[in-house]
């Protein structure tokens, strides 16, 4: 088993620079079966969710080659679909994709049902409601969800009854091959919603409106293949940024753009961080106190959810106590229990965390109970008094490329290890 090990207690200083966004690569990765052609998608994060979803492609038939670490090769022509395995896609939410991908080329689908972390409830219910309003029958059997669409999908127009990423993605893939007009309405307005935009119309696609409520497609005979360079994680950039917040120091953060970073970037500073913002980089300090501050989650341009518990670790040394309302998910607090055993202070009251700042966090042994828990134990252990041993690191590699060896780089005091079959802890690299 692997584990990274932190010593606390050391500011964070020089130069990171940010990888392609997870969120943007995998709908397009899984969008390029629309193209049955040759796609080259460049600045991608060396992650595993990256790497599964092109295991995924091949099992179906594509031709994948990476050209260098962060470029690869998509060739879809001879791609079949409904045979994606089962325990591939299981593994993470992004393979909900694959849904309208297929009903796209094929006018039919069956995808395994799709993994992710563990928030409670992830319905798809306005993926299926997307898909049939484009004329599509869709059934859940055995665990796969089956879509058909005998007569082929037709645009048409379907009002989300909530906010959803996932499925405004979902129906913007299947009804780019649709003919006639597909209007998407409460559209989630994401950056990378933008960026799968812009790929497919790179591609030849006809998509006007992304980023607001209203997304509008005109349907398109075929799409071409094209190359095509993914945005840069807001995310990851948000990630660094707490931990400098919460550790100390100051950091150059480049390849963002500092737009997206913005909410976050706002209540940082109003916790005492300093920013400086550049065309494509931001410089981020903190030398006084932290301040506290309240937090309410909510779709873009609204606080990022998947900034949530990274933002809970800065704020367990704040100065005063601090309000973390998650409104998108049913239960994104399995974090807060690891917080505990580093001496943090916080209630959880249904959507609601309670956090009383602390002098200090101490180190300990906890787990990365998901992907964005495994990075707050990390901006949290980086702040600590004395040694944390994080399990579970297989959740923060599935979004975060390189985090140990940025970090380390940037003078934290980390390393991943790994436990011989003596279970004595050795150096992995
Ligand atoms: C995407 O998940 C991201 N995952 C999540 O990031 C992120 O937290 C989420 O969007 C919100 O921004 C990927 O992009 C792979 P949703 P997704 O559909 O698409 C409800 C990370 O850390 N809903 O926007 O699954 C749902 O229950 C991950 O990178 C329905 O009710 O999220 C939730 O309350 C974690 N019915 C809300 O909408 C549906 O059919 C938002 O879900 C779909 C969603």
């Amino acid at each position: 088993m692997e584990k990274i090990v932190i010593e606390g207690g050391y500011p964070l200083f020089g130069e990171v620079e940010i990888n392609g966004m997870k969120n943007a690569a995998l709908p397009i990765i899984l969008a390029s079966i629309l193209t049955g052609d040759k796609c080259v998608i460049e600045h991608l994060p060396a992650i595993s969710d990256v790497t599964l979803a092109l295991e995924i492609l091949r099992s179906m038939g594509a031709g994948v080659r990476m050209i260098n670490r962060t470029t690869v090769e998509i060739d879809t022509s001879y791609i079949k679909g409904g045979n994606a395995p089962y325990d591939l896609v299981s593994k993470m939410r992004g393979s909900t994709y694959l849904i309208g991908a297929e009903l796209g080329r094929f006018g039919a689908a069956r995808v395994g049902w799709p993994g992710g972390c563990d928030f409670g409830v992830r319905p798809i219910d306005q993926h299926i409601k997307g898909f049939e309003a484009l004329g599509a029958k869709v059934d859940i059997e055995n665990g796969y969800i089956v879509a058909n669409a005998p007569e082929g999908l037709r645009g048409n127009s379907v009002y989300f009854d909530c906010v959803t990423v996932g499925a405004t993605i979902n129906v913007m893939i299947a009804a780019v091959l649709a003919p006639g007009q597909t209007v998407i309405d409460n559209a989630a307005r994401e950056p990378h919603i933008v960026d799968l935009a812009n790929f497919l119309n790179t591609c030849g696609a006809k998509i006007t409106g992304a980023g607001t409520g209203v997304i509008r497609i005109t349907g398109v005979e075929r799409l071409h293949g094209c190359t095509y360079t993914i945005i840069p994680d807001m995310i990851e950039a948000g990630t660094y940024m707490a931990a400098v917040a919460a550790a100390g120091g100051r950091i150059r953060i480049t390849n963002v753009i500092p737009k997206h970073l913005e909410i976050i970037s706002a209540k940082l500073e109003e916790m005492g961080a300093e920013i400086e913002e550049y065309d494509d980089t931001i410089i981020i300090g903190r030398t006084q106190e932290l301040r506290r501050a309240n937090i309410k989650t909510l779709p873009y341009p609204g606080f990022p959810t998947d900034m949530h518990p990274q933002m809970s670790a800065v704020l367990c040394c704040a100065q005063g106590t601090s309000i973390v309302s998650e409104g998108i998910w049913e239960n994104r607090f399995r974090y807060v229990d690891e917080l505990h055993k580093m001496g943090a202070e916080i209630t959880v009251d249904g959507r609601t965390a309670t956090i009383f700042g602390v002098e200090r966090l101490t180190g300990a042994p906890v787990r990365a109970v998901d992907l964005r828990a495994g990075a707050a134990m990390i901006i949290a252990a980086l702040a600590a008094e004395g040694r944390t041993e994080i399990s579970g690191i297989g959740s923060i590699e599935r979004g975060y490329d390189d985090i140990v060896g940025k970090l380390q780089r940037l003078g934290a005091h980390i390393k991943k290890m790994y436990c011989s079959d003596e279970n004595e802890l050795l150096d992995a690299n």
